[in-house]
């Protein structure tokens, strides 16, 4: 039976951060599928002493700014935030809330370019919940699962979302959790499966159960975008490098290259990577959060959400002259910005990695004052 929750009458007045638009009081409520303006019923999911989180159960009284979703599990499905607006309204909000960030925004408020690529299909890779009965995503909030709609997912290719839905018809015993890869890949996560992304010069090959950039449309964009920014013939250290793809792409423009992440099969495969397109780089197994490497005078960084660790940050401002940074969590890029400050920002864009979704990549440079 699928949990109950309190439902209240809210009034949500002004988007906040993560794709919640908050309906403020002595207890502020942020509500997960509404928009400012509204008059809405929502479920309070969770009851915090100073605040709530709610999902909007029915919509009392509209905003001209909604439209209607084109799915059928939004916004039960914990995935999207921004369904209900028009994909050129989201980017507003997403320009705005950037904004709100200090220093982030104030820094890019006359600099930030959008980089967007097809909102709907755009995902390669996705996780699906297995409940006992249901295969599907959490809901906002909750560990429970909202079944995998009729439709599937919006996000994904009819490829992969056909893929899927045969997947479960053919499992007596499905996994709890299961990573789903383009172009129809279950990984076994117990397996050392690779998994590959076509690139101009060759296909990219990266661990299957590791990480790899979501967005099939943008990789090649996001990746120029990086390349260009970085300094003709400069020796380039690469923190957080996964399996190598941006340093990979940056190639001979850099004079040198090595290469750090924690993950021992992201630094097999980056080495394999960079051998079959005849590139020369050093690579190391290493936990950033207790050692840093020497880092040469132009280092790109690309961390996970946490951001870089406070020894990254020391280690940059010990040696680093230009720092491209590809973050994405604005929140932990506008800490580290103010963990950094012997540099200035002198580019900056934002690539839609996940539209329909409150996520968003940044990419910044920063050079020493
Ligand atoms: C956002 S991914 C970026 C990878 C790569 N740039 C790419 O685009 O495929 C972050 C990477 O940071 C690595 N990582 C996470 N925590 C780390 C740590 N404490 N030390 C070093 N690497 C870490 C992960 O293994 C992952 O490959």
């Amino acid at each position: 039976m699928s949990p109950t929750f309190p439902e209240e009458r809210l009034n949500p007045a002004r988007w906040a951060q993560n794709g919640l638009v908050i309906a403020p009081g002595s207890h502020p409520t942020f509500i997960h599928g509404a928009l400012p303006g509204e008059v809405v019923r929502a479920s309070i999911v969770k009851r915090q002493a100073k605040l709530s989180f709610a999902r909007t159960s029915a919509v009392e009284k509209s905003s001209a700014d909604r439209i209607a979703s084109d799915c059928s599990a939004f916004p039960e499905c914990g995935g999207c935030s921004f369904r209900h607006v028009s994909y050129a309204h989201e980017l507003e909000i997403k320009r705005q809330l950037i904004r709100e960030l200090k220093p982030l925004g104030d820094l890019t408020a006359d600099i930030l370019e959008i980089f967007t690529g097809e909102p709907t299909g755009y995902r390669n890779q996705t996780r699906i919940q297995w409940d006992g009965k249901n295969a599907g995503f959490f809901g906002y909030h909750l560990h429970s699962v909202v079944p995998f709609p009729e439709h599937g997912c919006k996000n994904l290719s009819d490829r992969l979302n056909t893929f899927i839905r045969q997947h479960y018809k053919s499992q007596k015993s499905p996994s709890r959790e299961t990573t789903f890869r383009e172009p129809g890949i279950a990984v076994d996560p117990t397996k050392a499966g690779a998994a590959t992304f076509d690139l101009p010069g060759g296909a990219w090959k990266f661990a299957a159960s590791g990480f790899f950039q979501a967005n099939k449309f943008l990789i090649l964009p996001w990746l120029n975008f990086i390349k260009d920014l970085v300094p003709d013939a400069t020796p380039l250290s690469e923190l957080y490098c996964g399996s190598g793809i941006i340093g990979g792409w940056v190639g001979d423009r850099a004079k040198s290259y090595s290469g750090t992440d924690v993950a021992r099969p992201n630094i097999e495969f980056a080495r394999e990577n960079f051998k079959a397109r005849g590139l020369k780089g050093s690579f190391e197994v290493m936990d950033l959060e207790r050692e840093v490497p020497e880092l040469k005078p132009t280092c790109i960084a690309n961390p996970a959400r946490a951001g870089l660790s406070p020894a990254v940050c020391d280690a940059i401002r010990a040696n680093v002259k230009t720092l491209i940074y590809s973050s994405c969590n604005p929140a932990t890029l506008n800490r580290d910005l103010t963990r950094l400050p012997e540099f200035s920002l002198t580019n900056c864009a934002m690539f839609d990695f996940f539209p329909r979704t409150h996520h968003v990549e940044m990419v910044i440079r920063l050079d020493r004052k």
